[in-house]
């Protein structure tokens, strides 16, 4: 990739934007070929194969993992994600469930930090007649599409899960869906990222720069400037709202999410549950730890933990697993979830020549960080975006 040598002199034309900031003393941050603005998992994903294609990268993030990485429950689930007229995202979660075994053995040799792959499936549980409807009709729709899902009976499915109620109406195995230990994930993908040579700043993006009708690189809360011939927006549910970036069809959902410890031994695998029409899923991590999530809310930006939020997470998971109420409660956090139209994530080329989409995630971060690694490596190598991520521009909303 070819640098633009672009460094600023405290006059900017930021092109497309239409603004111009003019005599503010900058300090150079540097030239690179690719900017990557957020240092969340897929920021990192795309840093670290880009590295190693041989760019130079530069992340900038002031606390990278702090957003919903921090929050991410590290499920690895295409098959019991899967949604009713989401087939196109299912192909693309599944090309990246497979590539998971590899990418954790690989970013685990490299960093010398397991990820905490867990391999032992998962179980979907109902609890009333309801309940157990909707699992007959995804496991309808999972059969349909081809997805490996075996119905069980109560018994078989406690024989699976010691712990959960006898008061269960029926489950679901997807053996195929796994979990990594989502915090794990992200401080290996940041120490394989900078052993690759990726230089990352510890600033806050203030603004993308557009010089002559393309992205030339980032303007950094301190007023500096980096350079770059790309930049990748990876900035989760705020990527739409960096100034200097076109208008992107991104938004904030909001999910609360719980931490426990003292479950070692209590779960071998993950289970998700419908409680009465309620859902909530439980993720084994670490050392006895379980996480146990997740609201789904259009709020904006609101972080609140809310008593009924807690409230109806604990109180389902209860329900499914009663030994969860001998937990320690460690820890509350809401984040916000990538949310795009359509639920599957911006990937590639946009408008603006040179700036490179990898956000809009929205539930499936975790599963689909190594392929977006992958497919955006690959386009700000070779210039041409993968097949495999084709359907994923932002182009299919401006062509509506
Ligand atoms: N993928 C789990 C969640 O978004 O809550």
């Amino acid at each position: 990739m070819t640098d633009t040598g672009t460094t600023d002199t405290g006059t900017t034309d930021t092109g497309t934007t239409g603004a111009r900031t003019t005599g503010a003393r900058t300090t150079d941050a540097g030239t690179t070929d690719v900017a990557v603005a957020g240092g969340g998992l897929i920021g990192l994903a795309v840093a670290w194969r880009a590295a190693q294609r041989g760019l130079s990268v530069t992340v900038v993030d002031d606390a990278p993992g702090t957003g919903a990485s921090e929050a991410a429950a590290g499920m690895l689930a295409p098959v019991t994600e899967a949604a009713y007229g989401e087939e196109a995202l299912l192909r693309l979660c599944l090309a990246s469930v497979q590539r998971w075994p590899a990418f954790a053995a690989e970013l685990e040799a490299a960093s010398g930090t397991p990820v905490g792959l867990r391999t032992a499936g998962t179980l979907v549980v109902g609890f009333d007649a309801d309940d157990v409807a909707a699992l007959d009709a995804l496991h309808a729709y999972q059969c349909e599409l081809g997805l490996v899902a075996e119905r069980l009976t109560p018994s078989a499915t406690r024989r699976r899960e010691p712990a959960l109620t006898p008061r269960l109406r029926g489950g679901l195995a997807v053996d195929g869906d796994h979990s990594v230990d989502g915090r794990a994930l992200h401080r290996a993908l940041l120490t394989a990222a900078q052993a690759a040579g990726v230089r990352v700043v510890p600033q806050r993006v203030a603004e993308l720069l557009v010089a002559d009708g393309r992205a030339a690189g980032l303007r950094l809360a301190d007023g500096s400037v980096l350079a770059a011939s790309a930049v990748v927006l990876a900035l989760g549910a705020r990527s739409g709202g960096l100034p200097g970036v076109p208008p992107l069809p991104v938004r904030p959902v909001k999910g609360q999410i719980l931490r426990l410890a003292g479950a070692a031994g209590l779960l071998s695998g993950t289970v998700r549950a419908l409680v009465r029409g309620r859902h909530v899923y439980l993720v084994p991590y670490g050392e006895g730890r379980l996480v146990v999530g997740a609201t789904t809310e259009d709020r904006g930006f609101d972080a609140t933990v809310t008593a009924g939020g807690v409230h109806d997470l604990l109180h389902d998971a209860m329900e499914v697993v009663p030994g969860v109420s001998e937990l320690e409660l460690v820890e509350t956090l809401a984040r916000w979830r990538p949310g795009t139209p359509d639920n599957a994530p911006l990937l590639g080329p946009c408008g603006l020549p040179g700036l490179v989409l990898a956000t809009g995630h929205h539930r499936n971060g975790v599963l689909l960080t190594p392929v977006t690694g992958d497919v955006v490596a690959g386009l700000l190598a070779d210039g041409a975006l993968p097949e495999l991520a084709a359907p994923f521009t932002a182009e299919r909303f401006t062509h509506r």
